[in-house]
């Protein structure tokens, strides 16, 4: 099992005017989260290619794509040209999951699966071994600044069952509503990379928010 706590913040909440500014804002994180929607597998339409392009020039850190698009394996590729070092699609995007995953993994990326709230767990059990990680949504996708469902608990013991079963070793990505509050107990859950958007870029000094969500919160002495 990984117990990485990494953090990625989420570039949907940041100034688009600005995004270089941004980007230098969170030094201090771990990868940088690019949310790519088309308007059709989510009703929002963000940015694609050509932004992540110019996010590359900018920053070394890994680029950790977040495609929430129908048939994503039209643009792997593209993708990859563009700079992305993990490229994650959703299941319930996908018609032939395993042949994409493999897809992306030949192009030299890393592969992750998402699957939306109502999407469960147990579907993974054919797709486990072969995936780098795993994005659990915590907000059906498609905005920031939404709230955190709390069954994502639930949802994260139920992957770590599966993955010491099946003996896999991904990282488990939880996306969407997270804040200063659940950070703590997402990773002692398991969760070993964390998505924020809003808590970051909407937080007055996006980079100590980003040691707080990473740190280890000292349990509260109740008398
Ligand atoms: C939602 C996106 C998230 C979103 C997270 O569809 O996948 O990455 O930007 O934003 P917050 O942290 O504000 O919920
Ligand atoms: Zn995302």
């Amino acid at each position: 099992m990984r117990t990485e706590r990494l953090i990625a913040p989420s570039l949907l909440s940041a100034d688009f005017g600005h995004l270089a500014d941004a980007i230098q804002s969170v030094d201090n994180a771990d990868w940088l989260h690019i949310d790519v929607m088309d308007g059709m597998f989510v009703p929002n339409i963000s940015y694609g290619q050509p932004v992540l392009k110019c996010i590359r020039k900018f920053t070394g850190k890994p680029l950790d794509v977040h495609l929430m698009i129908m048939q994503p394996e039209r643009y792997i590729e593209s993708f990859k040209e563009a700079g992305a070092d993990i490229l994650t699609v959703h299941y319930e995007a996908c018609t032939h999951l395993n042949r994409t995953i493999h897809t992306i993994r030949e192009t030299g990326m890393k592969s992750g699966v998402a699957l939306n709230p109502a999407t469960p767990i147990c579907l993974l059990e054919d797709i486990i071994t072969d995936v780098d990680m795993v994005l659990i949504m915590s907000v059906n996708p498609g905005f920031g600044g939404q709230k955190f469902i709390e069954n994502t608990y639930r949802k994260i013991s139920q992957l770590k069952d599966m993955m010491i079963r099946r003996n896999a070793c991904c990282h488990i990505e939880i996306d969407g509503g997270v804040n200063t509050e659940n950070a703590s107990r997402l990773f002692d859950a398991g969760a070993t990379v964390l998505v924020a958007g809003n808590a970051v870029f909407k937080s007055a000094d996006p980079a100590s928010t980003i040691d707080e969500l990473r740190s280890e919160k000292p349990v509260e002495f109740i008398a």
